[in-house]
């Protein structure tokens, strides 16, 4: 079996260092950070990733998994080494791939011998040759003529559940020239997934855009699923049960139609951004890429106005908010639909009462602008205590089930704007609650 290197050590390059140890092989994770690698050597994660720590003490424990700083060790001693760093939005939208060239010419600086360089960091189309360049470069200045194959190998973790998505994946993509580099990494999966995940094998221009496409394309139905409830509001129509209805269909299936204040996160938005930036750059359009991407951020500010109707005047309003990650298990709220209501919602006037599970230090980063208007909350009752609404942003686990009977205790005004839909009108109109969802 090839020993496994990877390079970066971010969410990505974690999870799928740590999982591949898990299948039983040896992996070496580099990154530059010497405190996230000691933290790491001392199996403390410096993610949230629910169920991740036990997974990289026993692969520590038992020797199958290395953290270091030294890549030079790391490029030597592997076969297959994945690259695995930040792709990171420019101004223009365009991903920004020096880090991931970056990691390149580092590897070729150390290499020894056959090497295949596996890219997982989402990267335009295109980024696969400019690898291939740029270790022929390096090599070229070293004066050596070690063989060599870059494979890209897009990853599919979702957050919050990356550990099941690495186990049990749809599908594996490998995108490479040469045949032999494409046994060699189904060498490596087949070790882990005894050939059951089925494996698309293309070239490295198709893999690169499987994983655009497939993001831009779950963006979407979520986009679409959020206007048609919409329409269904205004219409005595429920959203869920179309969705419900619509996912039977095989042919639509019942995932990502969920309807709610937006899609978020760090995939979705960025990825969206990048693919049309990548469509002009061949001279194309996304028309509904880019329709899709306006009726989010409409999505977003939909919900306030949501909330001012229902509320009237804002000024001076206390409004507890529940959740503000872009979804639950994870402390992540880039492009987070709160992004855009906390601030609105105090510019007219709102006074907001917080409580996230995991998101308060990226939040308190994030809303540094309106920390005066925010009072953090340890729970839902702090936060909904004196509140006149409660908006439920996040569908964590744990505002399913709140226990409506104690808000005439808690002098929390029976207003609830369910923005993920986890509950139901008619009970929640028995209760005698003023209730909103979306598309119902
Ligand atoms: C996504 C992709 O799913 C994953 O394959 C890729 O590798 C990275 O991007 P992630 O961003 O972690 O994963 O979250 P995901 O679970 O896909 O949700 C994205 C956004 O869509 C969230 O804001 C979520 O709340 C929203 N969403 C999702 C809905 O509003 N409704 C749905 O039905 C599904």
């Amino acid at each position: 079996m090839p020993i496994l290197a990877v390079v970066g050590t971010g969410y990505v390059g974690l999870v799928t260092g740590v999982l591949l140890a898990d299948f039983g092989h040896t992996v070496t994770c580099v990154d530059v950070d010497a405190e996230k690698i000691n933290k790491l050597c001392n199996g403390q994660i410096p993610i949230y990733e629910p169920g991740l720590e036990p997974i990289v003490m026993r692969n520590l424990t038992c020797g199958r998994l290395h953290f270091t700083t030294d890549i030079r060790v790391a490029v030597e001693e592997s076969e297959v080494i994945f690259i695995t760093v930040g792709t990171p939005p420019k101004e223009d939208g365009r991903a920004d791939i020096q880090y991931v060239l970056h990691a390149a010419r580092e590897i070729a600086k150390w290499m020894n011998g056959y090497k295949v360089i596996v890219n997982k960091s989402t990267s335009p189309v295109g980024t696969a040759r400019a690898i291939k360049q740029t270790i022929h470069q390096v090599l070229h200045e070293r004066g050596v003529n070690f063989p060599f194959d870059v494979v890209s190998n897009p990853e599919f973790l979702r957050e919050g559940t990356a550990i099941q998505d690495f186990m049990h994946p749809y599908r594996i993509v490998i995108g490479a020239e040469n045949p032999h580099a494409i046994e060699r990494m189904k060498a490596v999966y087949g070790f882990c997934y005894k050939n059951e995940v089925p494996t698309i094998e293309a070239n490295l221009e198709t893999a690169e855009m499987i994983k655009y496409a497939s993001n831009a394309y779950l963006a979407m139905k979520v986009t679409y699923i959020n206007e048609i409830a919409n329409v269904c509001e205004k219409m005595r129509a429920d959203i869920q049960l179309v969705a419900e209805a619509m996912g039977l269909d095989q042919r639509i299936g019942p995932s990502f139609l969920k309807a709610g204040p937006g899609y978020g996160g760090s995939c979705f938005p960025k990825d969206a951004s990048a693919l049309i930036r990548m469509a002009e750059d061949c001279g194309e359009s996304l028309q509904l890429v880019e329709a899709m991407i306006k009726s989010n951020q409409l999505q977003k500010l939909r919900m306030v106005d949501k909330i001012r109707d229902g509320l009237g005047d804002l000024a001076g309003k206390n409004i507890a908010i529940l959740g503000i990650t872009f979804k639950p298990n994870t402390d992540d709220i880039r492009e987070s639909p709160a992004l855009v209501i906390l601030p609105r919602l105090v510019e007219l006037g709102a006074k907001l009462r917080v409580y996230d599970p995991c998101g308060r230090i990226n939040g308190e980063r994030a809303f540094r602008d309106i920390l005066d208007s925010i009072a953090w909350c340890g729970d839902i009752y702090e936060a909904v205590s004196d509140s006149d609404a409660t908006v439920i942003l996040t569908d964590w686990d744990e505002f399913r089930s709140i226990d409506f009977d104690r808000y005439e205790s808690l002098h929390a005004g029976k207003v609830l704007f369910d923005l993920r839909n986890l509950y139901e009108r008619q009970p929640m109109t028995e209760k005698g609650f003023l209730y909103f969802g979306v598309g119902k």
